[in-house]
């Protein structure tokens, strides 16, 4: 069955848990929701894992739509959220809706997804009022990178963990339907779920979240040498699939690929008349 903004909001009543995960094309989207994935993100954070950026902040609204409008077709039953990439929202309210619209045409997702709290509320307001359900995206927002001067924890000190908890009211308050709290403490990130009506998805966060998003290439050991505090390898796809390539490197360098059931037959007179 399809997974709506509905199912989110029931599963937060339920008390069920919400697993997210990225995806950023066709057949990964579709092996991840005939896994049984409830939600898919197609994240900015296509820029560092897919096309090999060190931040989110050259994505653009381009390749947003060229792997987001994959993903949907992959994605059967999996709620699709997509990021709106730097820039695309922080300019104005008036470029966050006519953006938030150009994801929602291009793509046929069914969400967007943007960071920032109190700031971005006008924004969030707006494009929800334009019938685009909203996922908001506060703790570290990786897009503010260069301001936060690094990839750190949010929230640690009084002032910080009151700001964070005033920004998941008010992003919810704008008509944010979920909310993503990124490298928060565990205690502040349960506290934050517990106030809101909407689900609360962690990642970094503990395991009180309403719900848990990772991204995949992290969760399944495909993504180089760095592994974020907050990671678990669920799978060990990156070793699975270098020795399978190196197998099929071996292989073709020995002629043993591809043998007789790999090969097209024909009439042998056709071929010595050839010769
Ligand atoms: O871009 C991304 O993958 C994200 C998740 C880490 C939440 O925003
Ligand atoms: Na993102």
């Amino acid at each position: 069955m399809k997974n709506t903004v509905s199912t989110f909001q029931k599963m937060k009543e339920n008390g069920e848990k919400i697993s997210m995960l990225t995806a950023y094309d066709y057949s990964t989207a579709k092996l991840f929701d005939e896994a049984g994935i409830h939600s898919i993100l197609v994240g900015d954070s296509l820029g560092m894992v897919m096309l090999g950026y060190d931040t989110t902040i050259p994505v653009t609204v381009e390749d947003m739509i060229h792997h987001g409008a994959a993903v949907v077709r992959g994605a059967k039953n999996a709620l699709v959220v997509v990021d709106m990439p730097f820039m695309s929202y922080q300019t104005s309210v008036y470029d966050a809706v006519v953006n938030a619209g150009r994801i929602m045409k291009e793509t046929e997702a069914t969400a967007v997804k943007l960071e920032g709290g109190k700031d971005v509320c006008p924004h969030i307001e707006a494009i929800v009022k334009a019938s685009i359900p909203v996922v908001a995206h506060i703790g570290l927002t990786p897009q503010s990178v260069n301001a936060f001067g690094g990839f750190k924890v949010q929230g640690k000190s009084e002032e910080a963990a009151k700001k964070l908890l005033e920004d998941a009211l008010a992003v919810e308050a704008a008509g944010a339907f979920a909310v993503v709290l990124e490298c928060v403490p565990a205690k502040l990130a349960k506290l934050i779920s517990e106030k809101l009506r909407i689900p609360a998805i962690g990642i970094g966060a503990g395991a009180d979240c309403d719900g848990q998003v990772l991204v995949y290439q992290d969760m399944l050991n495909m993504y180089g040498d760095f592994v974020p505090k907050f990671v678990k390898q669920f799978g060990n796809a990156g070793p699975v699939m270098k020795e399978a390539v190196q197998e099929y490197v071996k292989a073709v360098g020995e002629g043993t690929f591809p043998e007789e059931q790999h090969t097209f037959a024909i009439n042998d007179d056709i071929i010595e008349k050839l010769y």
